[in-house]
């Protein structure tokens, strides 16, 4: 028998273990990418056509600019549960990278100029090309060396 298993409680008791609190959650409505492949037709389980997006908080004050964003962002997409982005369905960087659209709504509705973002999965580096454009500081870390240098490379671009 296959169990899907949740992950959202182990973020939120392993984030609670280190001081942090479970803030907020958005999710992430891709397009189904997979609607092609075998899987369409040979189980009745759902593809994975979206994601979670968990957004978690230290204690203390922490205040929020309502000029991050324009009141037609914050209508359209900042006070919404649900975002609806299309997935980067096929590319020859890396074959799970995200949309830079996806890294700038959380970047930019989440920190403002001159904070630090760290994307500690990097891979091709989208968040870091992202941050930098939003005049962000930025901190990628990859484990894989190949990685690391497409991300540099997109960084130098
Ligand atoms: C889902 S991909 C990230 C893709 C990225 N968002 C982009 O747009 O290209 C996750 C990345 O995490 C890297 N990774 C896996 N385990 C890691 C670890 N322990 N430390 C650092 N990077 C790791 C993988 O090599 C992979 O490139």
């Amino acid at each position: 028998m296959t169990k899907v298993q949740l992950v959202g409680s182990f973020l939120q008791q392993w984030a609670e273990e280190v001081g942090m609190y479970l803030y907020d959650r958005r999710i992430w409505v891709k397009d189904p990418c997979w609607e092609n492949s075998k899987w369409h037709s040979s189980s009745y389980r759902a593809v994975d056509e979206f994601e979670y997006i968990y957004i978690f908080w230290k204690p203390g004050i922490t205040k929020v600019k309502r000029s991050r964003l324009s009141c037609e962002e914050w209508a359209a997409w900042g006070s919404r549960g649900v975002w609806n982005i299309p997935s980067i369905r096929r590319n020859d960087r890396h074959e799970a990278e995200f949309p830079e659209a996806l890294a700038d709504r959380v970047i930019r509705l989440l920190s403002d100029s001159d904070d630090l973002v760290i994307d500690p999965f990097c891979g091709s580096g989208t968040t870091c090309v992202v941050a930098k454009r939003l005049g962000r500081f930025w901190c990628g870390i990859e484990l894989s060396e190949h990685y690391c240098k497409l991300a540099r490379r997109r960084l130098n671009e």
